[in-house]
C-alpha cells in the first residue's frame, strides 16, 4: 500500500506556530519549493535553497508593506535594496558594529541591573522570611519583556517618564505586524502609533542636529557618508524600527533560551559553571530556537528552484527556522545542543553564521551585536545571581499564536538565590 503524502500546513494558522516542527518537515520533505494559494506566497524551507537566496535582494516592498508604512513617512531602510540600502547601511554599521554597541555596554548593564537586582532582593527576602522555598519569578513578565525595549529607549536616550507612551507604540507596531486576521482596528492603532510617534521624535531630532551627545539619535542626526546626511523622516523612521526592531527581538530569544536551560539541567549546570560557554549557548538558541519564523523576498527576476519556476515579483517567504531544523544540515536538528559539533558558535553573530535566525546577506540583522551584548550580560547576571533554575510546578510553556515571531508571552520559573 502506498503511504499517504500528508497535507502542507496552513504557516500562519495559531496550530502551526505554537509547534511549527512537525508541518515545517512535512514542507521540507514533501513540498521544498510550495505555492500557498490562499496566503498567495511561495514557501522555501530547506537549507540548501534559503541560504543562497536570502543573500540575494532583501524583503523589498513587503516590509514596506508589512510594517515600514507604520513607523514613518520615509520609506524604511530593509525595504530599499541595492546602492540606496548599502548607503544607510555604511552610515549606521559604526554603531551597530561589535565596537559601536560596546560604548553603549554600560547603558545596558545599568537597564539589567535595574530590572534583576530589585527582584532577586525580592526573593531573597521572602526566603529568608520563610514564606517560600525558592525564589519565584515570571523570567518574561518581569525581566524580558521591559529590558531589551528600555536599552533601545536608553540607546536613544528618550526620557524615562514616557515609557508608558513607547510601550503602547511598540505594542501598536507589534500588533499590525501578527495581523494576519487584518483586523482595522489593529491597522489603525499602528497609524495611531506612526502619527503620535512622529509628533514626540521630530523635536528631539531638529534639537540632536547640534548636539555632541553619544546618544543613538544624536549620532545618527550627526552622521555624514559621501556629504549625505540622513533627513528628518529617516531618522525618525530607523528610530522607530529600531523601537521595534530592538525590543521585540531580543526579548523572546532570552526567553526561548532561560526555556531550554529549565529543560536541560546539565547544560544549565555546565554554563553557570562555566561561562567560557556563553557563545555556544547563545549560538545554539539562535539555530534551536528561532524566533522569526521567516523573511520576506521578491525576486526581480524568474528563480528557478529545484526545478520550478517562480516568477518575478512574486512573494516569497523563506522559512529560516524550518532550515535551522533542516536534519540535511544539522544532526539532530530538534535537540537544543550548545556542545553540538556541526555549528561554528564564533560566527553566529556575524554575517558569515551558519544558522539563519540573523537572516543572511546585505540585510543580515544589523543588531545582531547588540543581541548579544544584551544576551550575555542578561544570561551573566541571572546566573551571577540565581541557580538551579527550573519552571515553576505546573507551568507549561504555550507560545503566542502570532506568526511572524515565535515567542512566550510567561515563563513562571522558580530557583536557589545565590
Ligand atoms: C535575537 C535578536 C534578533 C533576531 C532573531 C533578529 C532577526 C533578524 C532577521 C532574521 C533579519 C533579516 C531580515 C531579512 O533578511 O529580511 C533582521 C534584520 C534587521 N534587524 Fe534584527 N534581529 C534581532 C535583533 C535586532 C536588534 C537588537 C535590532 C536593533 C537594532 C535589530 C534590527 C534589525 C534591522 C534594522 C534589520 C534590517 C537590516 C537591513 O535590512 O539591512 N534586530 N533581524
Amino acid at each position: 500500500m502506498e503511504a499517504r503524502i500528508p497535507a502542507p500546513p496552513n504557516v500562519l494558522s495559531p496550530e502551526h506556530v505554537v509547534d511549527p516542527w512537525p508541518g515545517l518537515a512535512v514542507l521540507r520533505e514533501h513540498y521544498p519549493v510550495h505555492y500557498d494559494a490562499d496566503a498567495e506566497f511561495w514557501m522555501l524551507s530547506r537549507y540548501s535553497d534559503i541560504r543562497p537566496i536570502s543573500r540575494g535582494s532583501g524583503p523589498g516592498p513587503a516590509f514596506q508593506e508589512l510594517l515600514g508604512q507604520y513607523l514613518g513617512d520615509a520609506v524604511s531602510f530593509p525595504s530599499l535594496d541595492g546602492a540606496e540600502h548599502r548607503h544607510r547601511r555604511r552610515l549606521l554599521a559604526p554603531f551597530f558594529a561589535r565596537s559601536g554597541v560596546e560604548s553603549f555596554q554600560y547603558r545596558i548593564e545599568r537597564q539589567a541591573r535595574g530590572l534583576l537586582e530589585p527582584i532577586v532582593e525580592r526573593e531573597r527576602a521572602a526566603v529568608a522570611a520563610g514564606l517560600r522555598t525558592r525564589g519565584e519569578m515570571d523570567f518574561i513578565e518581569e525581566f524580558t519583556s521591559r529590558f531589551p525595549l528600555h536599552v533601545m529607549i536608553d540607546m536613544l536616550d528618550l526620557p524615562e517618564v514616557d515609557y508608558p507612551r513607547m510601550h503602547a507604540w511598540f505594542r501598536a507596531w507589534t500588533g499590525a505586524e501578527g495581523n494576519v486576521s487584518r483586523d482595522p482596528e489593529l491597522f489603525e492603532r499602528a497609524l495611531w502609533a506612526r502619527e503620535d510617534f512622529g509628533e514626540f521624535i521630530l523635536p528631539i531630532i531638529a534639537e540632536r542636529r547640534s548636539s555632541d551627545a553619544d546618544d543613538l539619535i544624536s549620532k545618527m542626526c550627526v552622521a555624514e557618508l559621501d556629504g549625505m546626511a540622513l533627513p528628518d523622516e529617516e531618522v525618525r523612521s530607523i528610530a522607530a524600527g529600531m523601537i521595534l526592531g530592538g525590543g521585540e527581538t531580543t526579548d523572546h530569544q532570552l526567553g526561548w533560551l532561560m526555556h531550554e536551560l529549565t529543560g536541560h539541567p546539565e547544560q544549565q549546570q555546565a554554563l553557570a559553571e562555566d561561562r567560557a560557554l556563553m557563545d555556544k549557548a547563545l549560538a545554539e538558541s539562535m539555530r534551536h530556537s528561532s524566533i522569526v519564523q521567516y523573511i520576506g523576498r521578491t525576486p526581480t527576476e524568474d528563480l528557478q528552484v529545484r526545478g520550478t519556476t517562480i516568477p518575478a515579483g512574486s512573494s516569497v517567504a523563506l522559512l529560516i527556522a524550518s532550515a535551522n531544523h533542516d536534519p540535511d544540515r544539522w544532526q539532530n536538528p530538534d535537540e537544543f545542543d550548545m556542545f553540538r559539533t556541526d555549528h561554528d558558535a564564533s560566527k553566529a553573530f556575524i554575517g558569515s553564521a551558519e544558522h539563519l535566525g540573523f537572516g543572511a546577506g546585505p540585510h543580515f540583522c544589523i543588531g545582531s551585536h547588540l543581541s548579544k551584548m544584551e544576551m550575555e550580560l542578561a544570561m551573566n547576571l541571572v546566573l551571577d545571581n540565581i541557580g538551579d533554575i527550573r519552571l515553576a510546578d505546573g507551568f507549561e510553556a504555550q507560545p503566542d499564536p502570532a506568526p511572524f515571531i515565535r515567542s512566550l508571552p510567561s515563563l513562571k520559573i522558580t530557583f536557589e538565590v545565590r
